[in-house]
Protein backbone atom coordinates (compact mmCIF):
# COMPACT_ATOMS: atom_id res chain seq x y z
CA UNK A 1 0.00 0.00 0.00
CA UNK A 2 1.04 3.45 -0.90
CA UNK A 3 1.46 6.63 1.49
CA UNK A 4 -2.00 7.35 2.38
CA UNK A 5 -4.68 9.26 4.62
CA UNK A 6 -6.66 6.92 6.47
CA UNK A 7 -9.96 7.44 8.38
CA UNK A 8 -10.74 6.00 11.11
CA UNK A 9 -14.34 5.03 12.55
CA UNK A 10 -15.64 7.74 14.97
CA UNK A 11 -18.26 6.73 17.51
CA UNK A 12 -20.24 10.38 17.90
CA UNK A 13 -21.80 10.89 21.66
CA UNK A 14 -23.27 13.18 23.53
CA UNK A 15 -20.62 11.67 26.21
CA UNK A 16 -17.99 12.34 23.60
CA UNK A 17 -16.21 10.53 20.84
CA UNK A 18 -14.71 7.42 20.52
CA UNK A 19 -12.32 6.23 17.63
CA UNK A 20 -10.56 2.55 17.20
CA UNK A 21 -8.04 0.94 14.78
CA UNK A 22 -8.19 -2.37 13.89
CA UNK A 23 -5.08 -4.22 13.06
CA UNK A 24 -5.03 -5.11 9.29
CA UNK A 25 -8.41 -4.22 9.03
CA UNK A 26 -7.95 -0.13 9.41
CA UNK A 27 -3.92 -0.24 8.73
CA UNK A 28 -2.45 -2.92 6.88
CA UNK A 29 -0.07 -4.61 8.98
CA UNK A 30 -0.36 -6.01 12.78
CA UNK A 31 1.15 -3.57 14.97
CA UNK A 32 4.22 -4.81 16.81
CA UNK A 33 4.92 -1.49 18.79
CA UNK A 34 3.07 1.57 19.62
CA UNK A 35 4.89 4.76 20.72
CA UNK A 36 4.10 8.48 21.52
CA UNK A 37 5.78 12.05 20.84
CA UNK A 38 4.45 14.71 23.59
CA UNK A 39 5.27 17.41 25.28
CA UNK A 40 7.39 18.44 22.19
CA UNK A 41 8.82 22.45 22.59
CA UNK A 42 7.94 24.81 20.04
CA UNK A 43 9.82 24.52 16.58
CA UNK A 44 11.27 21.49 17.66
CA UNK A 45 11.05 18.33 14.86
CA UNK A 46 11.28 14.55 15.10
CA UNK A 47 12.30 11.44 12.79
CA UNK A 48 14.33 12.83 9.99
CA UNK A 49 14.83 9.15 9.05
CA UNK A 50 13.34 6.34 6.83
CA UNK A 51 12.87 2.68 7.97
CA UNK A 52 14.21 -0.09 6.00
CA UNK A 53 11.26 -2.08 6.79
CA UNK A 54 8.91 -0.32 9.38
CA UNK A 55 5.34 0.68 8.28
CA UNK A 56 3.94 3.03 10.39
CA UNK A 57 0.18 4.87 11.24
CA UNK A 58 0.65 8.14 12.52
CA UNK A 59 -1.93 9.75 14.52
CA UNK A 60 -2.94 13.36 16.06
CA UNK A 61 -4.77 11.83 19.23
CA UNK A 62 -4.83 15.49 19.98
CA UNK A 63 -3.47 19.01 18.91
CA UNK A 64 -1.64 19.16 15.14
CA UNK A 65 1.87 18.66 13.28
CA UNK A 66 2.58 18.55 10.00
CA UNK A 67 4.65 15.79 8.64
CA UNK A 68 6.38 15.81 6.27
CA UNK A 69 7.26 12.69 3.50
CA UNK A 70 9.97 11.90 0.89
CA UNK A 71 9.78 8.92 -1.02
CA UNK A 72 12.99 10.02 -3.05
CA UNK A 73 11.03 11.08 -6.31
CA UNK A 74 8.25 13.05 -4.37
CA UNK A 75 7.46 15.28 -1.48
CA UNK A 76 4.59 15.36 0.64
CA UNK A 77 2.98 17.44 3.40
CA UNK A 78 0.19 16.47 5.61
CA UNK A 79 -1.12 18.18 8.52
CA UNK A 80 -2.65 16.05 10.85
CA UNK A 81 -5.54 17.30 13.41
CA UNK A 82 -7.74 14.97 13.46
CA UNK A 83 -8.14 11.93 16.00
CA UNK A 84 -9.88 9.67 13.57
CA UNK A 85 -7.98 10.76 10.52
CA UNK A 86 -4.42 8.70 10.45
CA UNK A 87 -1.62 8.73 7.94
CA UNK A 88 -0.14 5.38 6.54
CA UNK A 89 3.72 5.24 6.01
CA UNK A 90 5.14 2.40 4.30
CA UNK A 91 8.56 1.17 4.17
CA UNK A 92 11.73 3.45 2.54
CA UNK A 93 9.98 6.69 3.33
CA UNK A 94 11.85 9.15 4.34
CA UNK A 95 10.22 11.52 7.31
CA UNK A 96 9.91 14.31 9.83
CA UNK A 97 7.03 15.51 11.75
CA UNK A 98 7.01 18.97 12.72
CA UNK A 99 5.19 22.35 13.71
CA UNK A 100 3.77 20.29 16.80
CA UNK A 101 1.08 22.78 18.32
CA UNK A 102 1.50 23.53 22.29
CA UNK A 103 0.08 19.90 23.87
CA UNK A 104 0.20 17.54 20.74
CA UNK A 105 -0.07 14.32 20.82
CA UNK A 106 1.50 12.23 18.70
CA UNK A 107 0.79 8.31 18.51
CA UNK A 108 2.74 5.86 16.25
CA UNK A 109 1.94 2.62 15.57
CA UNK A 110 4.37 0.76 13.65
CA UNK A 111 4.76 -2.64 12.26
CA UNK A 112 8.21 -3.64 13.81
CA UNK A 113 9.67 -3.73 17.58
CA UNK A 114 12.36 -0.86 17.82
CA UNK A 115 15.56 -1.55 16.28
CA UNK A 116 18.19 0.99 15.65
CA UNK A 117 19.77 -1.24 12.32
CA UNK A 118 16.10 -0.50 10.99
CA UNK A 119 16.77 2.97 10.69
CA UNK A 120 18.44 4.99 7.99
CA UNK A 121 19.51 8.67 9.06
CA UNK A 122 21.75 9.88 6.51
CA UNK A 123 19.63 11.08 3.59
CA UNK A 124 22.37 10.72 1.08
CA UNK A 125 22.06 6.88 2.22
CA UNK A 126 18.62 6.88 1.81
CA UNK A 127 18.95 8.38 -1.52
CA UNK A 128 21.17 5.45 -2.33
CA UNK A 129 19.17 2.56 -0.99
CA UNK A 130 16.28 3.47 -3.24
CA UNK A 131 18.09 3.71 -6.59
P1 LIG B 1 14.01 8.33 17.37
O1 LIG B 1 13.20 7.33 16.65
O2 LIG B 1 15.35 8.70 16.81
O3 LIG B 1 13.16 9.66 17.57
P2 LIG B 1 12.45 10.58 16.48
O4 LIG B 1 12.38 9.81 15.22
O5 LIG B 1 11.11 10.87 17.02
O6 LIG B 1 13.23 11.83 16.38
O7 LIG B 1 14.18 7.84 18.86
C1 LIG B 1 14.76 8.63 19.87
C2 LIG B 1 15.37 7.71 20.91
O8 LIG B 1 14.37 6.88 21.51
C3 LIG B 1 16.42 6.77 20.34
O9 LIG B 1 17.53 6.78 21.22
C4 LIG B 1 15.81 5.42 20.39
C5 LIG B 1 14.72 5.50 21.43
N1 LIG B 1 13.53 4.73 21.03
C6 LIG B 1 13.28 3.50 21.64
O10 LIG B 1 14.04 3.04 22.51
N2 LIG B 1 12.16 2.82 21.29
C7 LIG B 1 11.30 3.27 20.34
O11 LIG B 1 10.27 2.60 20.02
C8 LIG B 1 11.58 4.52 19.69
C9 LIG B 1 10.68 5.08 18.62
C10 LIG B 1 12.71 5.21 20.07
Amino acid sequence: MSIRLIQLPKIADQRGNLSFIEAQHHIPFPVERAYWLYDVPGGAFRGSHAFRETEEFIVALSGSFDVLLDDGHQKYTYTLNRSYMGLYVPRMVWRTISNFSTNSLCLILASQPYRENEYIRDYNQYLESIR
